[in-house]
């Protein structure tokens, strides 16, 4: 179903298709954090992203719950939006070799995927009490609130100290940026390194 086929004729169904959205799109965000958990070097971020893991199982459930309020089987349509930020995140990260770098970089991304998040519920709620589902609402706006907390705690890590310990990262020397890639390409070749 996509947004100018011929399958959207009314409100319900642009709910139901957001809904299906979100749904693919929590299944994506729940893939994708083992590795962020992995690429963060903070441990109150690992912290975070593993507790957001925990939360976007919930969130899940809570999706499954709604869909069958709805006498619907839970069902995700592929979204190109969570699928280009997660993909922009992973492309930005492997640039990046600095680890202080990489951390602010992680809650930028984890906090464009939270933004996204917002949106998509923020209208879900506001449908769904539209269409007389107040019981679908509630579930939803419950999860709307966990997004926006997760949003508010990124911002504050990041404020709080993960900016400046990025900021203060000096931009490496030639030589060092040398030896870097000489130390990649012997790894790469199996050749092992000498002294
Ligand atoms: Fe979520
Ligand atoms: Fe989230």
């Amino acid at each position: 179903m996509g947004w100018f086929s011929s399958d959207i004729h009314t409100v319900d169904d642009l709910f139901v298709h957001t809904l299906q959205d979100i749904y693919y799109a929590e299944h994506q965000i729940q893939k994708s954090l083992p590795d962020m958990v992995a690429k963060a070097s903070d441990p109150e971020l690992k912290k975070g992203f593993r507790a957001h893991l925990a939360q976007t199982k919930g969130q899940i459930k809570r999706l499954d719950q709604a869909f069958k309020k709805l006498k619907m089987k839970p069902e995700g349509t592929k979204c190109p939006a969570i699928d280009g930020i997660i993909e922009e995140a992973n492309d930005i990260a492997s640039e990046i070799d600095d680890k202080m770098v990489l951390n602010a970089a992680l809650i930028a991304a984890a906090q464009a995927v939270e933004h996204y998040e917002i949106t998509r519920y923020g209208t879900l709620v506001a449908w769904a009490r539209l269409l007389g589902h107040a019981d679908v609402a509630r579930l939803l706006a419950a999860t709307l609130k966990e997004e926006k907390a997760t949003d508010k705690k990124l911002d504050g890590i990041a404020k709080r100290k993960i900016n400046k310990k990025a900021l203060a990262r000096k931009k490496p020397s030639p030589g060092q940026i040398e030896r870097a890639e000489d130390a990649i390409l012997v790894a790469a070749a199996g050749i092992p390194a000498l002294g």
